[in-house]
């Protein structure tokens, strides 16, 4: 039988996971366990470049964990795990890091964005470094195609030139060049002040929140502009239906926005009816999610078996790698 592709993804565990994270990794992520061989981790030595609280950082290496479960990861099938359980991927990451140069790195957006934050000096290496252990991620594992939102494009490119170059070193199959795979169908996903929801602007919308008088509220605090009840309105230039759309069955889709256009539908009517909709969408697995978060020891179960399926792949990977630069096979 061919081998089936291989998707590998990451999500780093700072804050709790967004309706932006949602649609752009998550849900395509663990689709694609159906058709791929899928590889999906917990990217917590990322999370060391802006966290510094160690209860944070392990509290919220279960949330991922148990978003992932109760939004239909099947353990059975798709391996997830902890990145810092798989520590192979850092000596990966020096032998990219050795074949890769400034230039390159310097070009990352989200390194410049940075750099605009604060001054290059006072910038920890780890950030100018993510890069590098991100390439390692996604080589590690000899993975095909790699889901992440838009956001995450060059990350993946930059992973694409990295391969390229230790191939050019060290002979043209040493490292499997993966390709980036982005839902050319989900719009960006818009905040509650209708910029692209981002953690950075403080917009964004929980996928779990307590129950449907919370998503309700949230629903309710979406900016708008100011047209009164009567007047048609615009479904495509309107935050409400772009997140309508995303949650709702496509003939509530219509429904919405054959009322937008025909007028005599409010915001507040068209609110109204997203609360419920994200309620249905994601009261379930949101009741699932909270039960495990209660079973630690479960979760942590699941991924010791990803990590030690994982951690296998990739000290095949390190060991071809290895010995391609001329170092000796990897200590058992
Ligand atoms: N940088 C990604 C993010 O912030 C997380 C990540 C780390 C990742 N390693 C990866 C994503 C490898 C895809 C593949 O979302």
């Amino acid at each position: 039988m061919a081998r089936r592709l291989r998707a590998l993804s990451g999500i780093k565990p700072t804050g709790t996971p967004h309706l932006g994270n949602y649609f752009g990794m998550i849900q395509p992520a663990i689709a694609l366990q159906d058709s791929h061989d899928a590889y999906y981790f917990v990217a917590d030595y990322h999370a060391l470049t802006t966290g510094r609280d160690p209860a944070v950082l392990r509290r919220a290496s279960h949330e991922i964990t148990a978003t992932f479960l109760a939004l239909g990861l099947d353990p059975s099938r798709a391996v997830f795990f902890r990145q810092s359980d798989v520590p192979e991927v850092l000596e990966l990451s020096w032998h990219l890091a050795c074949v890769t140069n400034m230039g390159l790195l310097l070009r990352a957006h989200a390194y410049k964005a940075a750099e605009q934050e604060s001054r290059a000096n006072e910038l920890s290496t780890g950030t100018f470094f993510y890069p590098v252990l991100m390439a390692a991620d996604i080589l590690a594992y000899d993975s095909d195609v790699v889901p992440v939102g838009r956001d995450q494009l060059q990350h993946v490119e930059m992973a694409q030139d990295m391969a390229g170059h230790f191939n050019a070193a060290y002979g043209s199959k040493a490292l499997r060049r993966p390709e980036p795979l982005v839902r050319a169908e989900v719009p960006t996903i818009p905040g509650t002040d209708e910029r692209k929801m981002s953690k950075s602007y403080g917009n964004t919308i929980d996928i779990f929140l307590k129950d449907e008088k919370a998503f309700l509220k949230v629903a309710k605090g979406i900016k708008t502009d100011s047209k009164g009840v009567d007047e048609p309105k615009d479904p495509d230039t309107s935050a409400i239906y772009t997140l309508y759309r995303l949650v709702a069955t496509p003939a509530q889709a219509d429904e919405m926005a054959a009322a937008y256009r025909a007028g005599g539908y409010g915001y507040g009517h068209a609110k109204e009816a997203l609360g419920r909709a994200f309620e249905a969408h994601f009261g379930a697995a949101r009741d699932r999610y909270y039960d495990l978060l209660k079973r630690p020891a479960d979760l942590e179960d699941v991924l010791a078996k990803g990590a030690s399926n994982a951690r296998s792949v990739a000290r095949d990977v390190l060991g071809r790698v290895r010995e391609r630069v001329g170092l000796q096979a990897l200590p058992k």
